[in-house]
């Protein structure tokens, strides 16, 4: 054990001296952050493992939080999940090292890992979405992780490491969020967490109005500044629903549902037909609902577990074209990746906290 910080409690323990890690030797090990247990992140030396043939060896370069990785922390997300766990889906990293019968990738480039590993195309099945990073596999708040080279894909050129790594399922998670919206249509977007920043920069991208609602006007302002249309202070308006309908007589087609128990109101801010994004829990994961509107209206729930790699890539796609650059709120250093925890519970953030420095 290198050094352990209690998220729970903010106590730190005195870390050991850093070791300097030759990147590119296969047995030298590296430093990997655990959840062991619950709430608690520890530093650990671990080693390498080699490759098997169609496996390549990337070294992390960022990592982005996400909401999941919080309730992760907490054993909130599943109380099961073995420990200790590497926690964090989301990162950029470099390829050092491939298998013998790696195809697709050549030392040097630059990728993101796809959220769930085994979901290449197509629709959802069981065994495709139950192979996630960050559990219940080992995720990437570690300086090397070894994956198949299909759980990939490359990142857009313009990109930085830091603004690459926010990608994997916060970005991903907006862009199936909006699939199918056509240009003109309007969205609400609830709140200036990750996911919907980036379906606010992704719906404008795509011609789209957007109605974003938060609790601070100052992250209003700055939302206006990303190109919003409306905006809605959730905190000084509880009846946002009444003020979306004030912007949109009709109601809107779609609100990028980030809250759960919120859900009732963004229901109410539908137009016949419309649909509900259904991602989060922020406001809980249960909430008392009249379900009459949904069949008076013909209104959709549509669940959202971010996508597959084939998604992945064609919202790079778009990103490229428009050359869009993730909000990026705080760049935290490796060793200080508890802080980024603290950072993403005390509800200031506005876009993606990014752990970086790794080597
Ligand atoms: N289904 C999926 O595939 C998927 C993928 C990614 C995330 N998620 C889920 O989506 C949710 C958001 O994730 P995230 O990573 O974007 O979180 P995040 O970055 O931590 O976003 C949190 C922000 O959401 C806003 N918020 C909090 N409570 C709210 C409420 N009651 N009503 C409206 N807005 C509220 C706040 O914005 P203001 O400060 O502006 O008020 C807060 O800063 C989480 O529940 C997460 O688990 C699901």
């Amino acid at each position: 054990m290198i050094a352990s910080y209690s998220y729970a409690t903010g106590a730190r323990f005195a870390p050991l001296p850093k070791r300097t890690l030759c990147l590119r030797g296969k047995n030298d090990g590296m430093k990997a952050w655990q959840i062991s247990p619950f709430a608690n992140l520890k530093l650990s030396q671990v080693d390498s493992q080699p490759l098997l043939p169609r496996q390549v060896r990337l070294a992390v370069k960022a990592v982005s939080l996400n909401y999941r990785d919080h309730l992760m922390m907490q054993g909130l997300y599943n109380p099961k999940q073995p420990l200790p766990l590497v926690p964090c889906s989301d990162a950029s990293a470099e390829i050092v090292e491939i298998g013998s019968a790696v195809q697709r990738w050549k030392i040097g480039d630059r990728v993101c890992p796809i959220f769930s590993q085994a979901w290449i195309a197509g629709p959802p099945t069981r065994e495709r979405i139950s192979a996630t990073l960050g559990g219940p596999l080992p995720g990437m708040l570690q300086q090397q992780r070894i994956l198949d080279e299909d759980g990939m894909v490359a990142i857009p050129n313009y990109l930085d490491w830091e603004e690459a790594a926010t990608l994997p399922c916060a970005a991903l998670t907006a862009w199936n969020a909006l699939a199918g919206l056509a240009p003109g249509s309007k969205v609400v977007v609830q709140g200036t967490g990750g996911v919907s920043l980036f379906a606010l920069q992704l719906a404008k991208a795509s011609g789209l109005e957007v109605a974003i609602t938060s609790s601070s006007d100052e992250k209003l302002e700055r939302a206006l500044s990303l190109g919003a249309d409306y905006l809605v202070n959730y905190r000084l308006r509880p009846d946002w629903s009444k003020a979306i309908r004030h912007w949109c007589k009709e109601g809107v087609d779609c609100v990028v549902e980030v809250g759960g128990g919120t859900l009732e109101q963004s229901l109410r801010c539908l137009r016949p037909g419309g649909q509900i994004s259904m991602i989060g829990i922020l406001a809980g994961s249960s909430a008392p609902l009249n379900v009459l509107p949904i069949l008076m209206q013909q209104l959709r729930v549509q669940g959202v577990l971010v996508g597959n790699r084939d998604d992945f890539e064609a919202m790079n796609r778009l990103l490229a074209l428009h050359q869009l650059r993730p909000v990026l709120d705080q760049r935290i250093p490796f060793e200080q990746a508890p802080q980024a925890w603290l950072r993403l519970a005390s509800g200031q953030h506005f876009g993606k906290v990014v752990v970086t420095g790794f080597w």
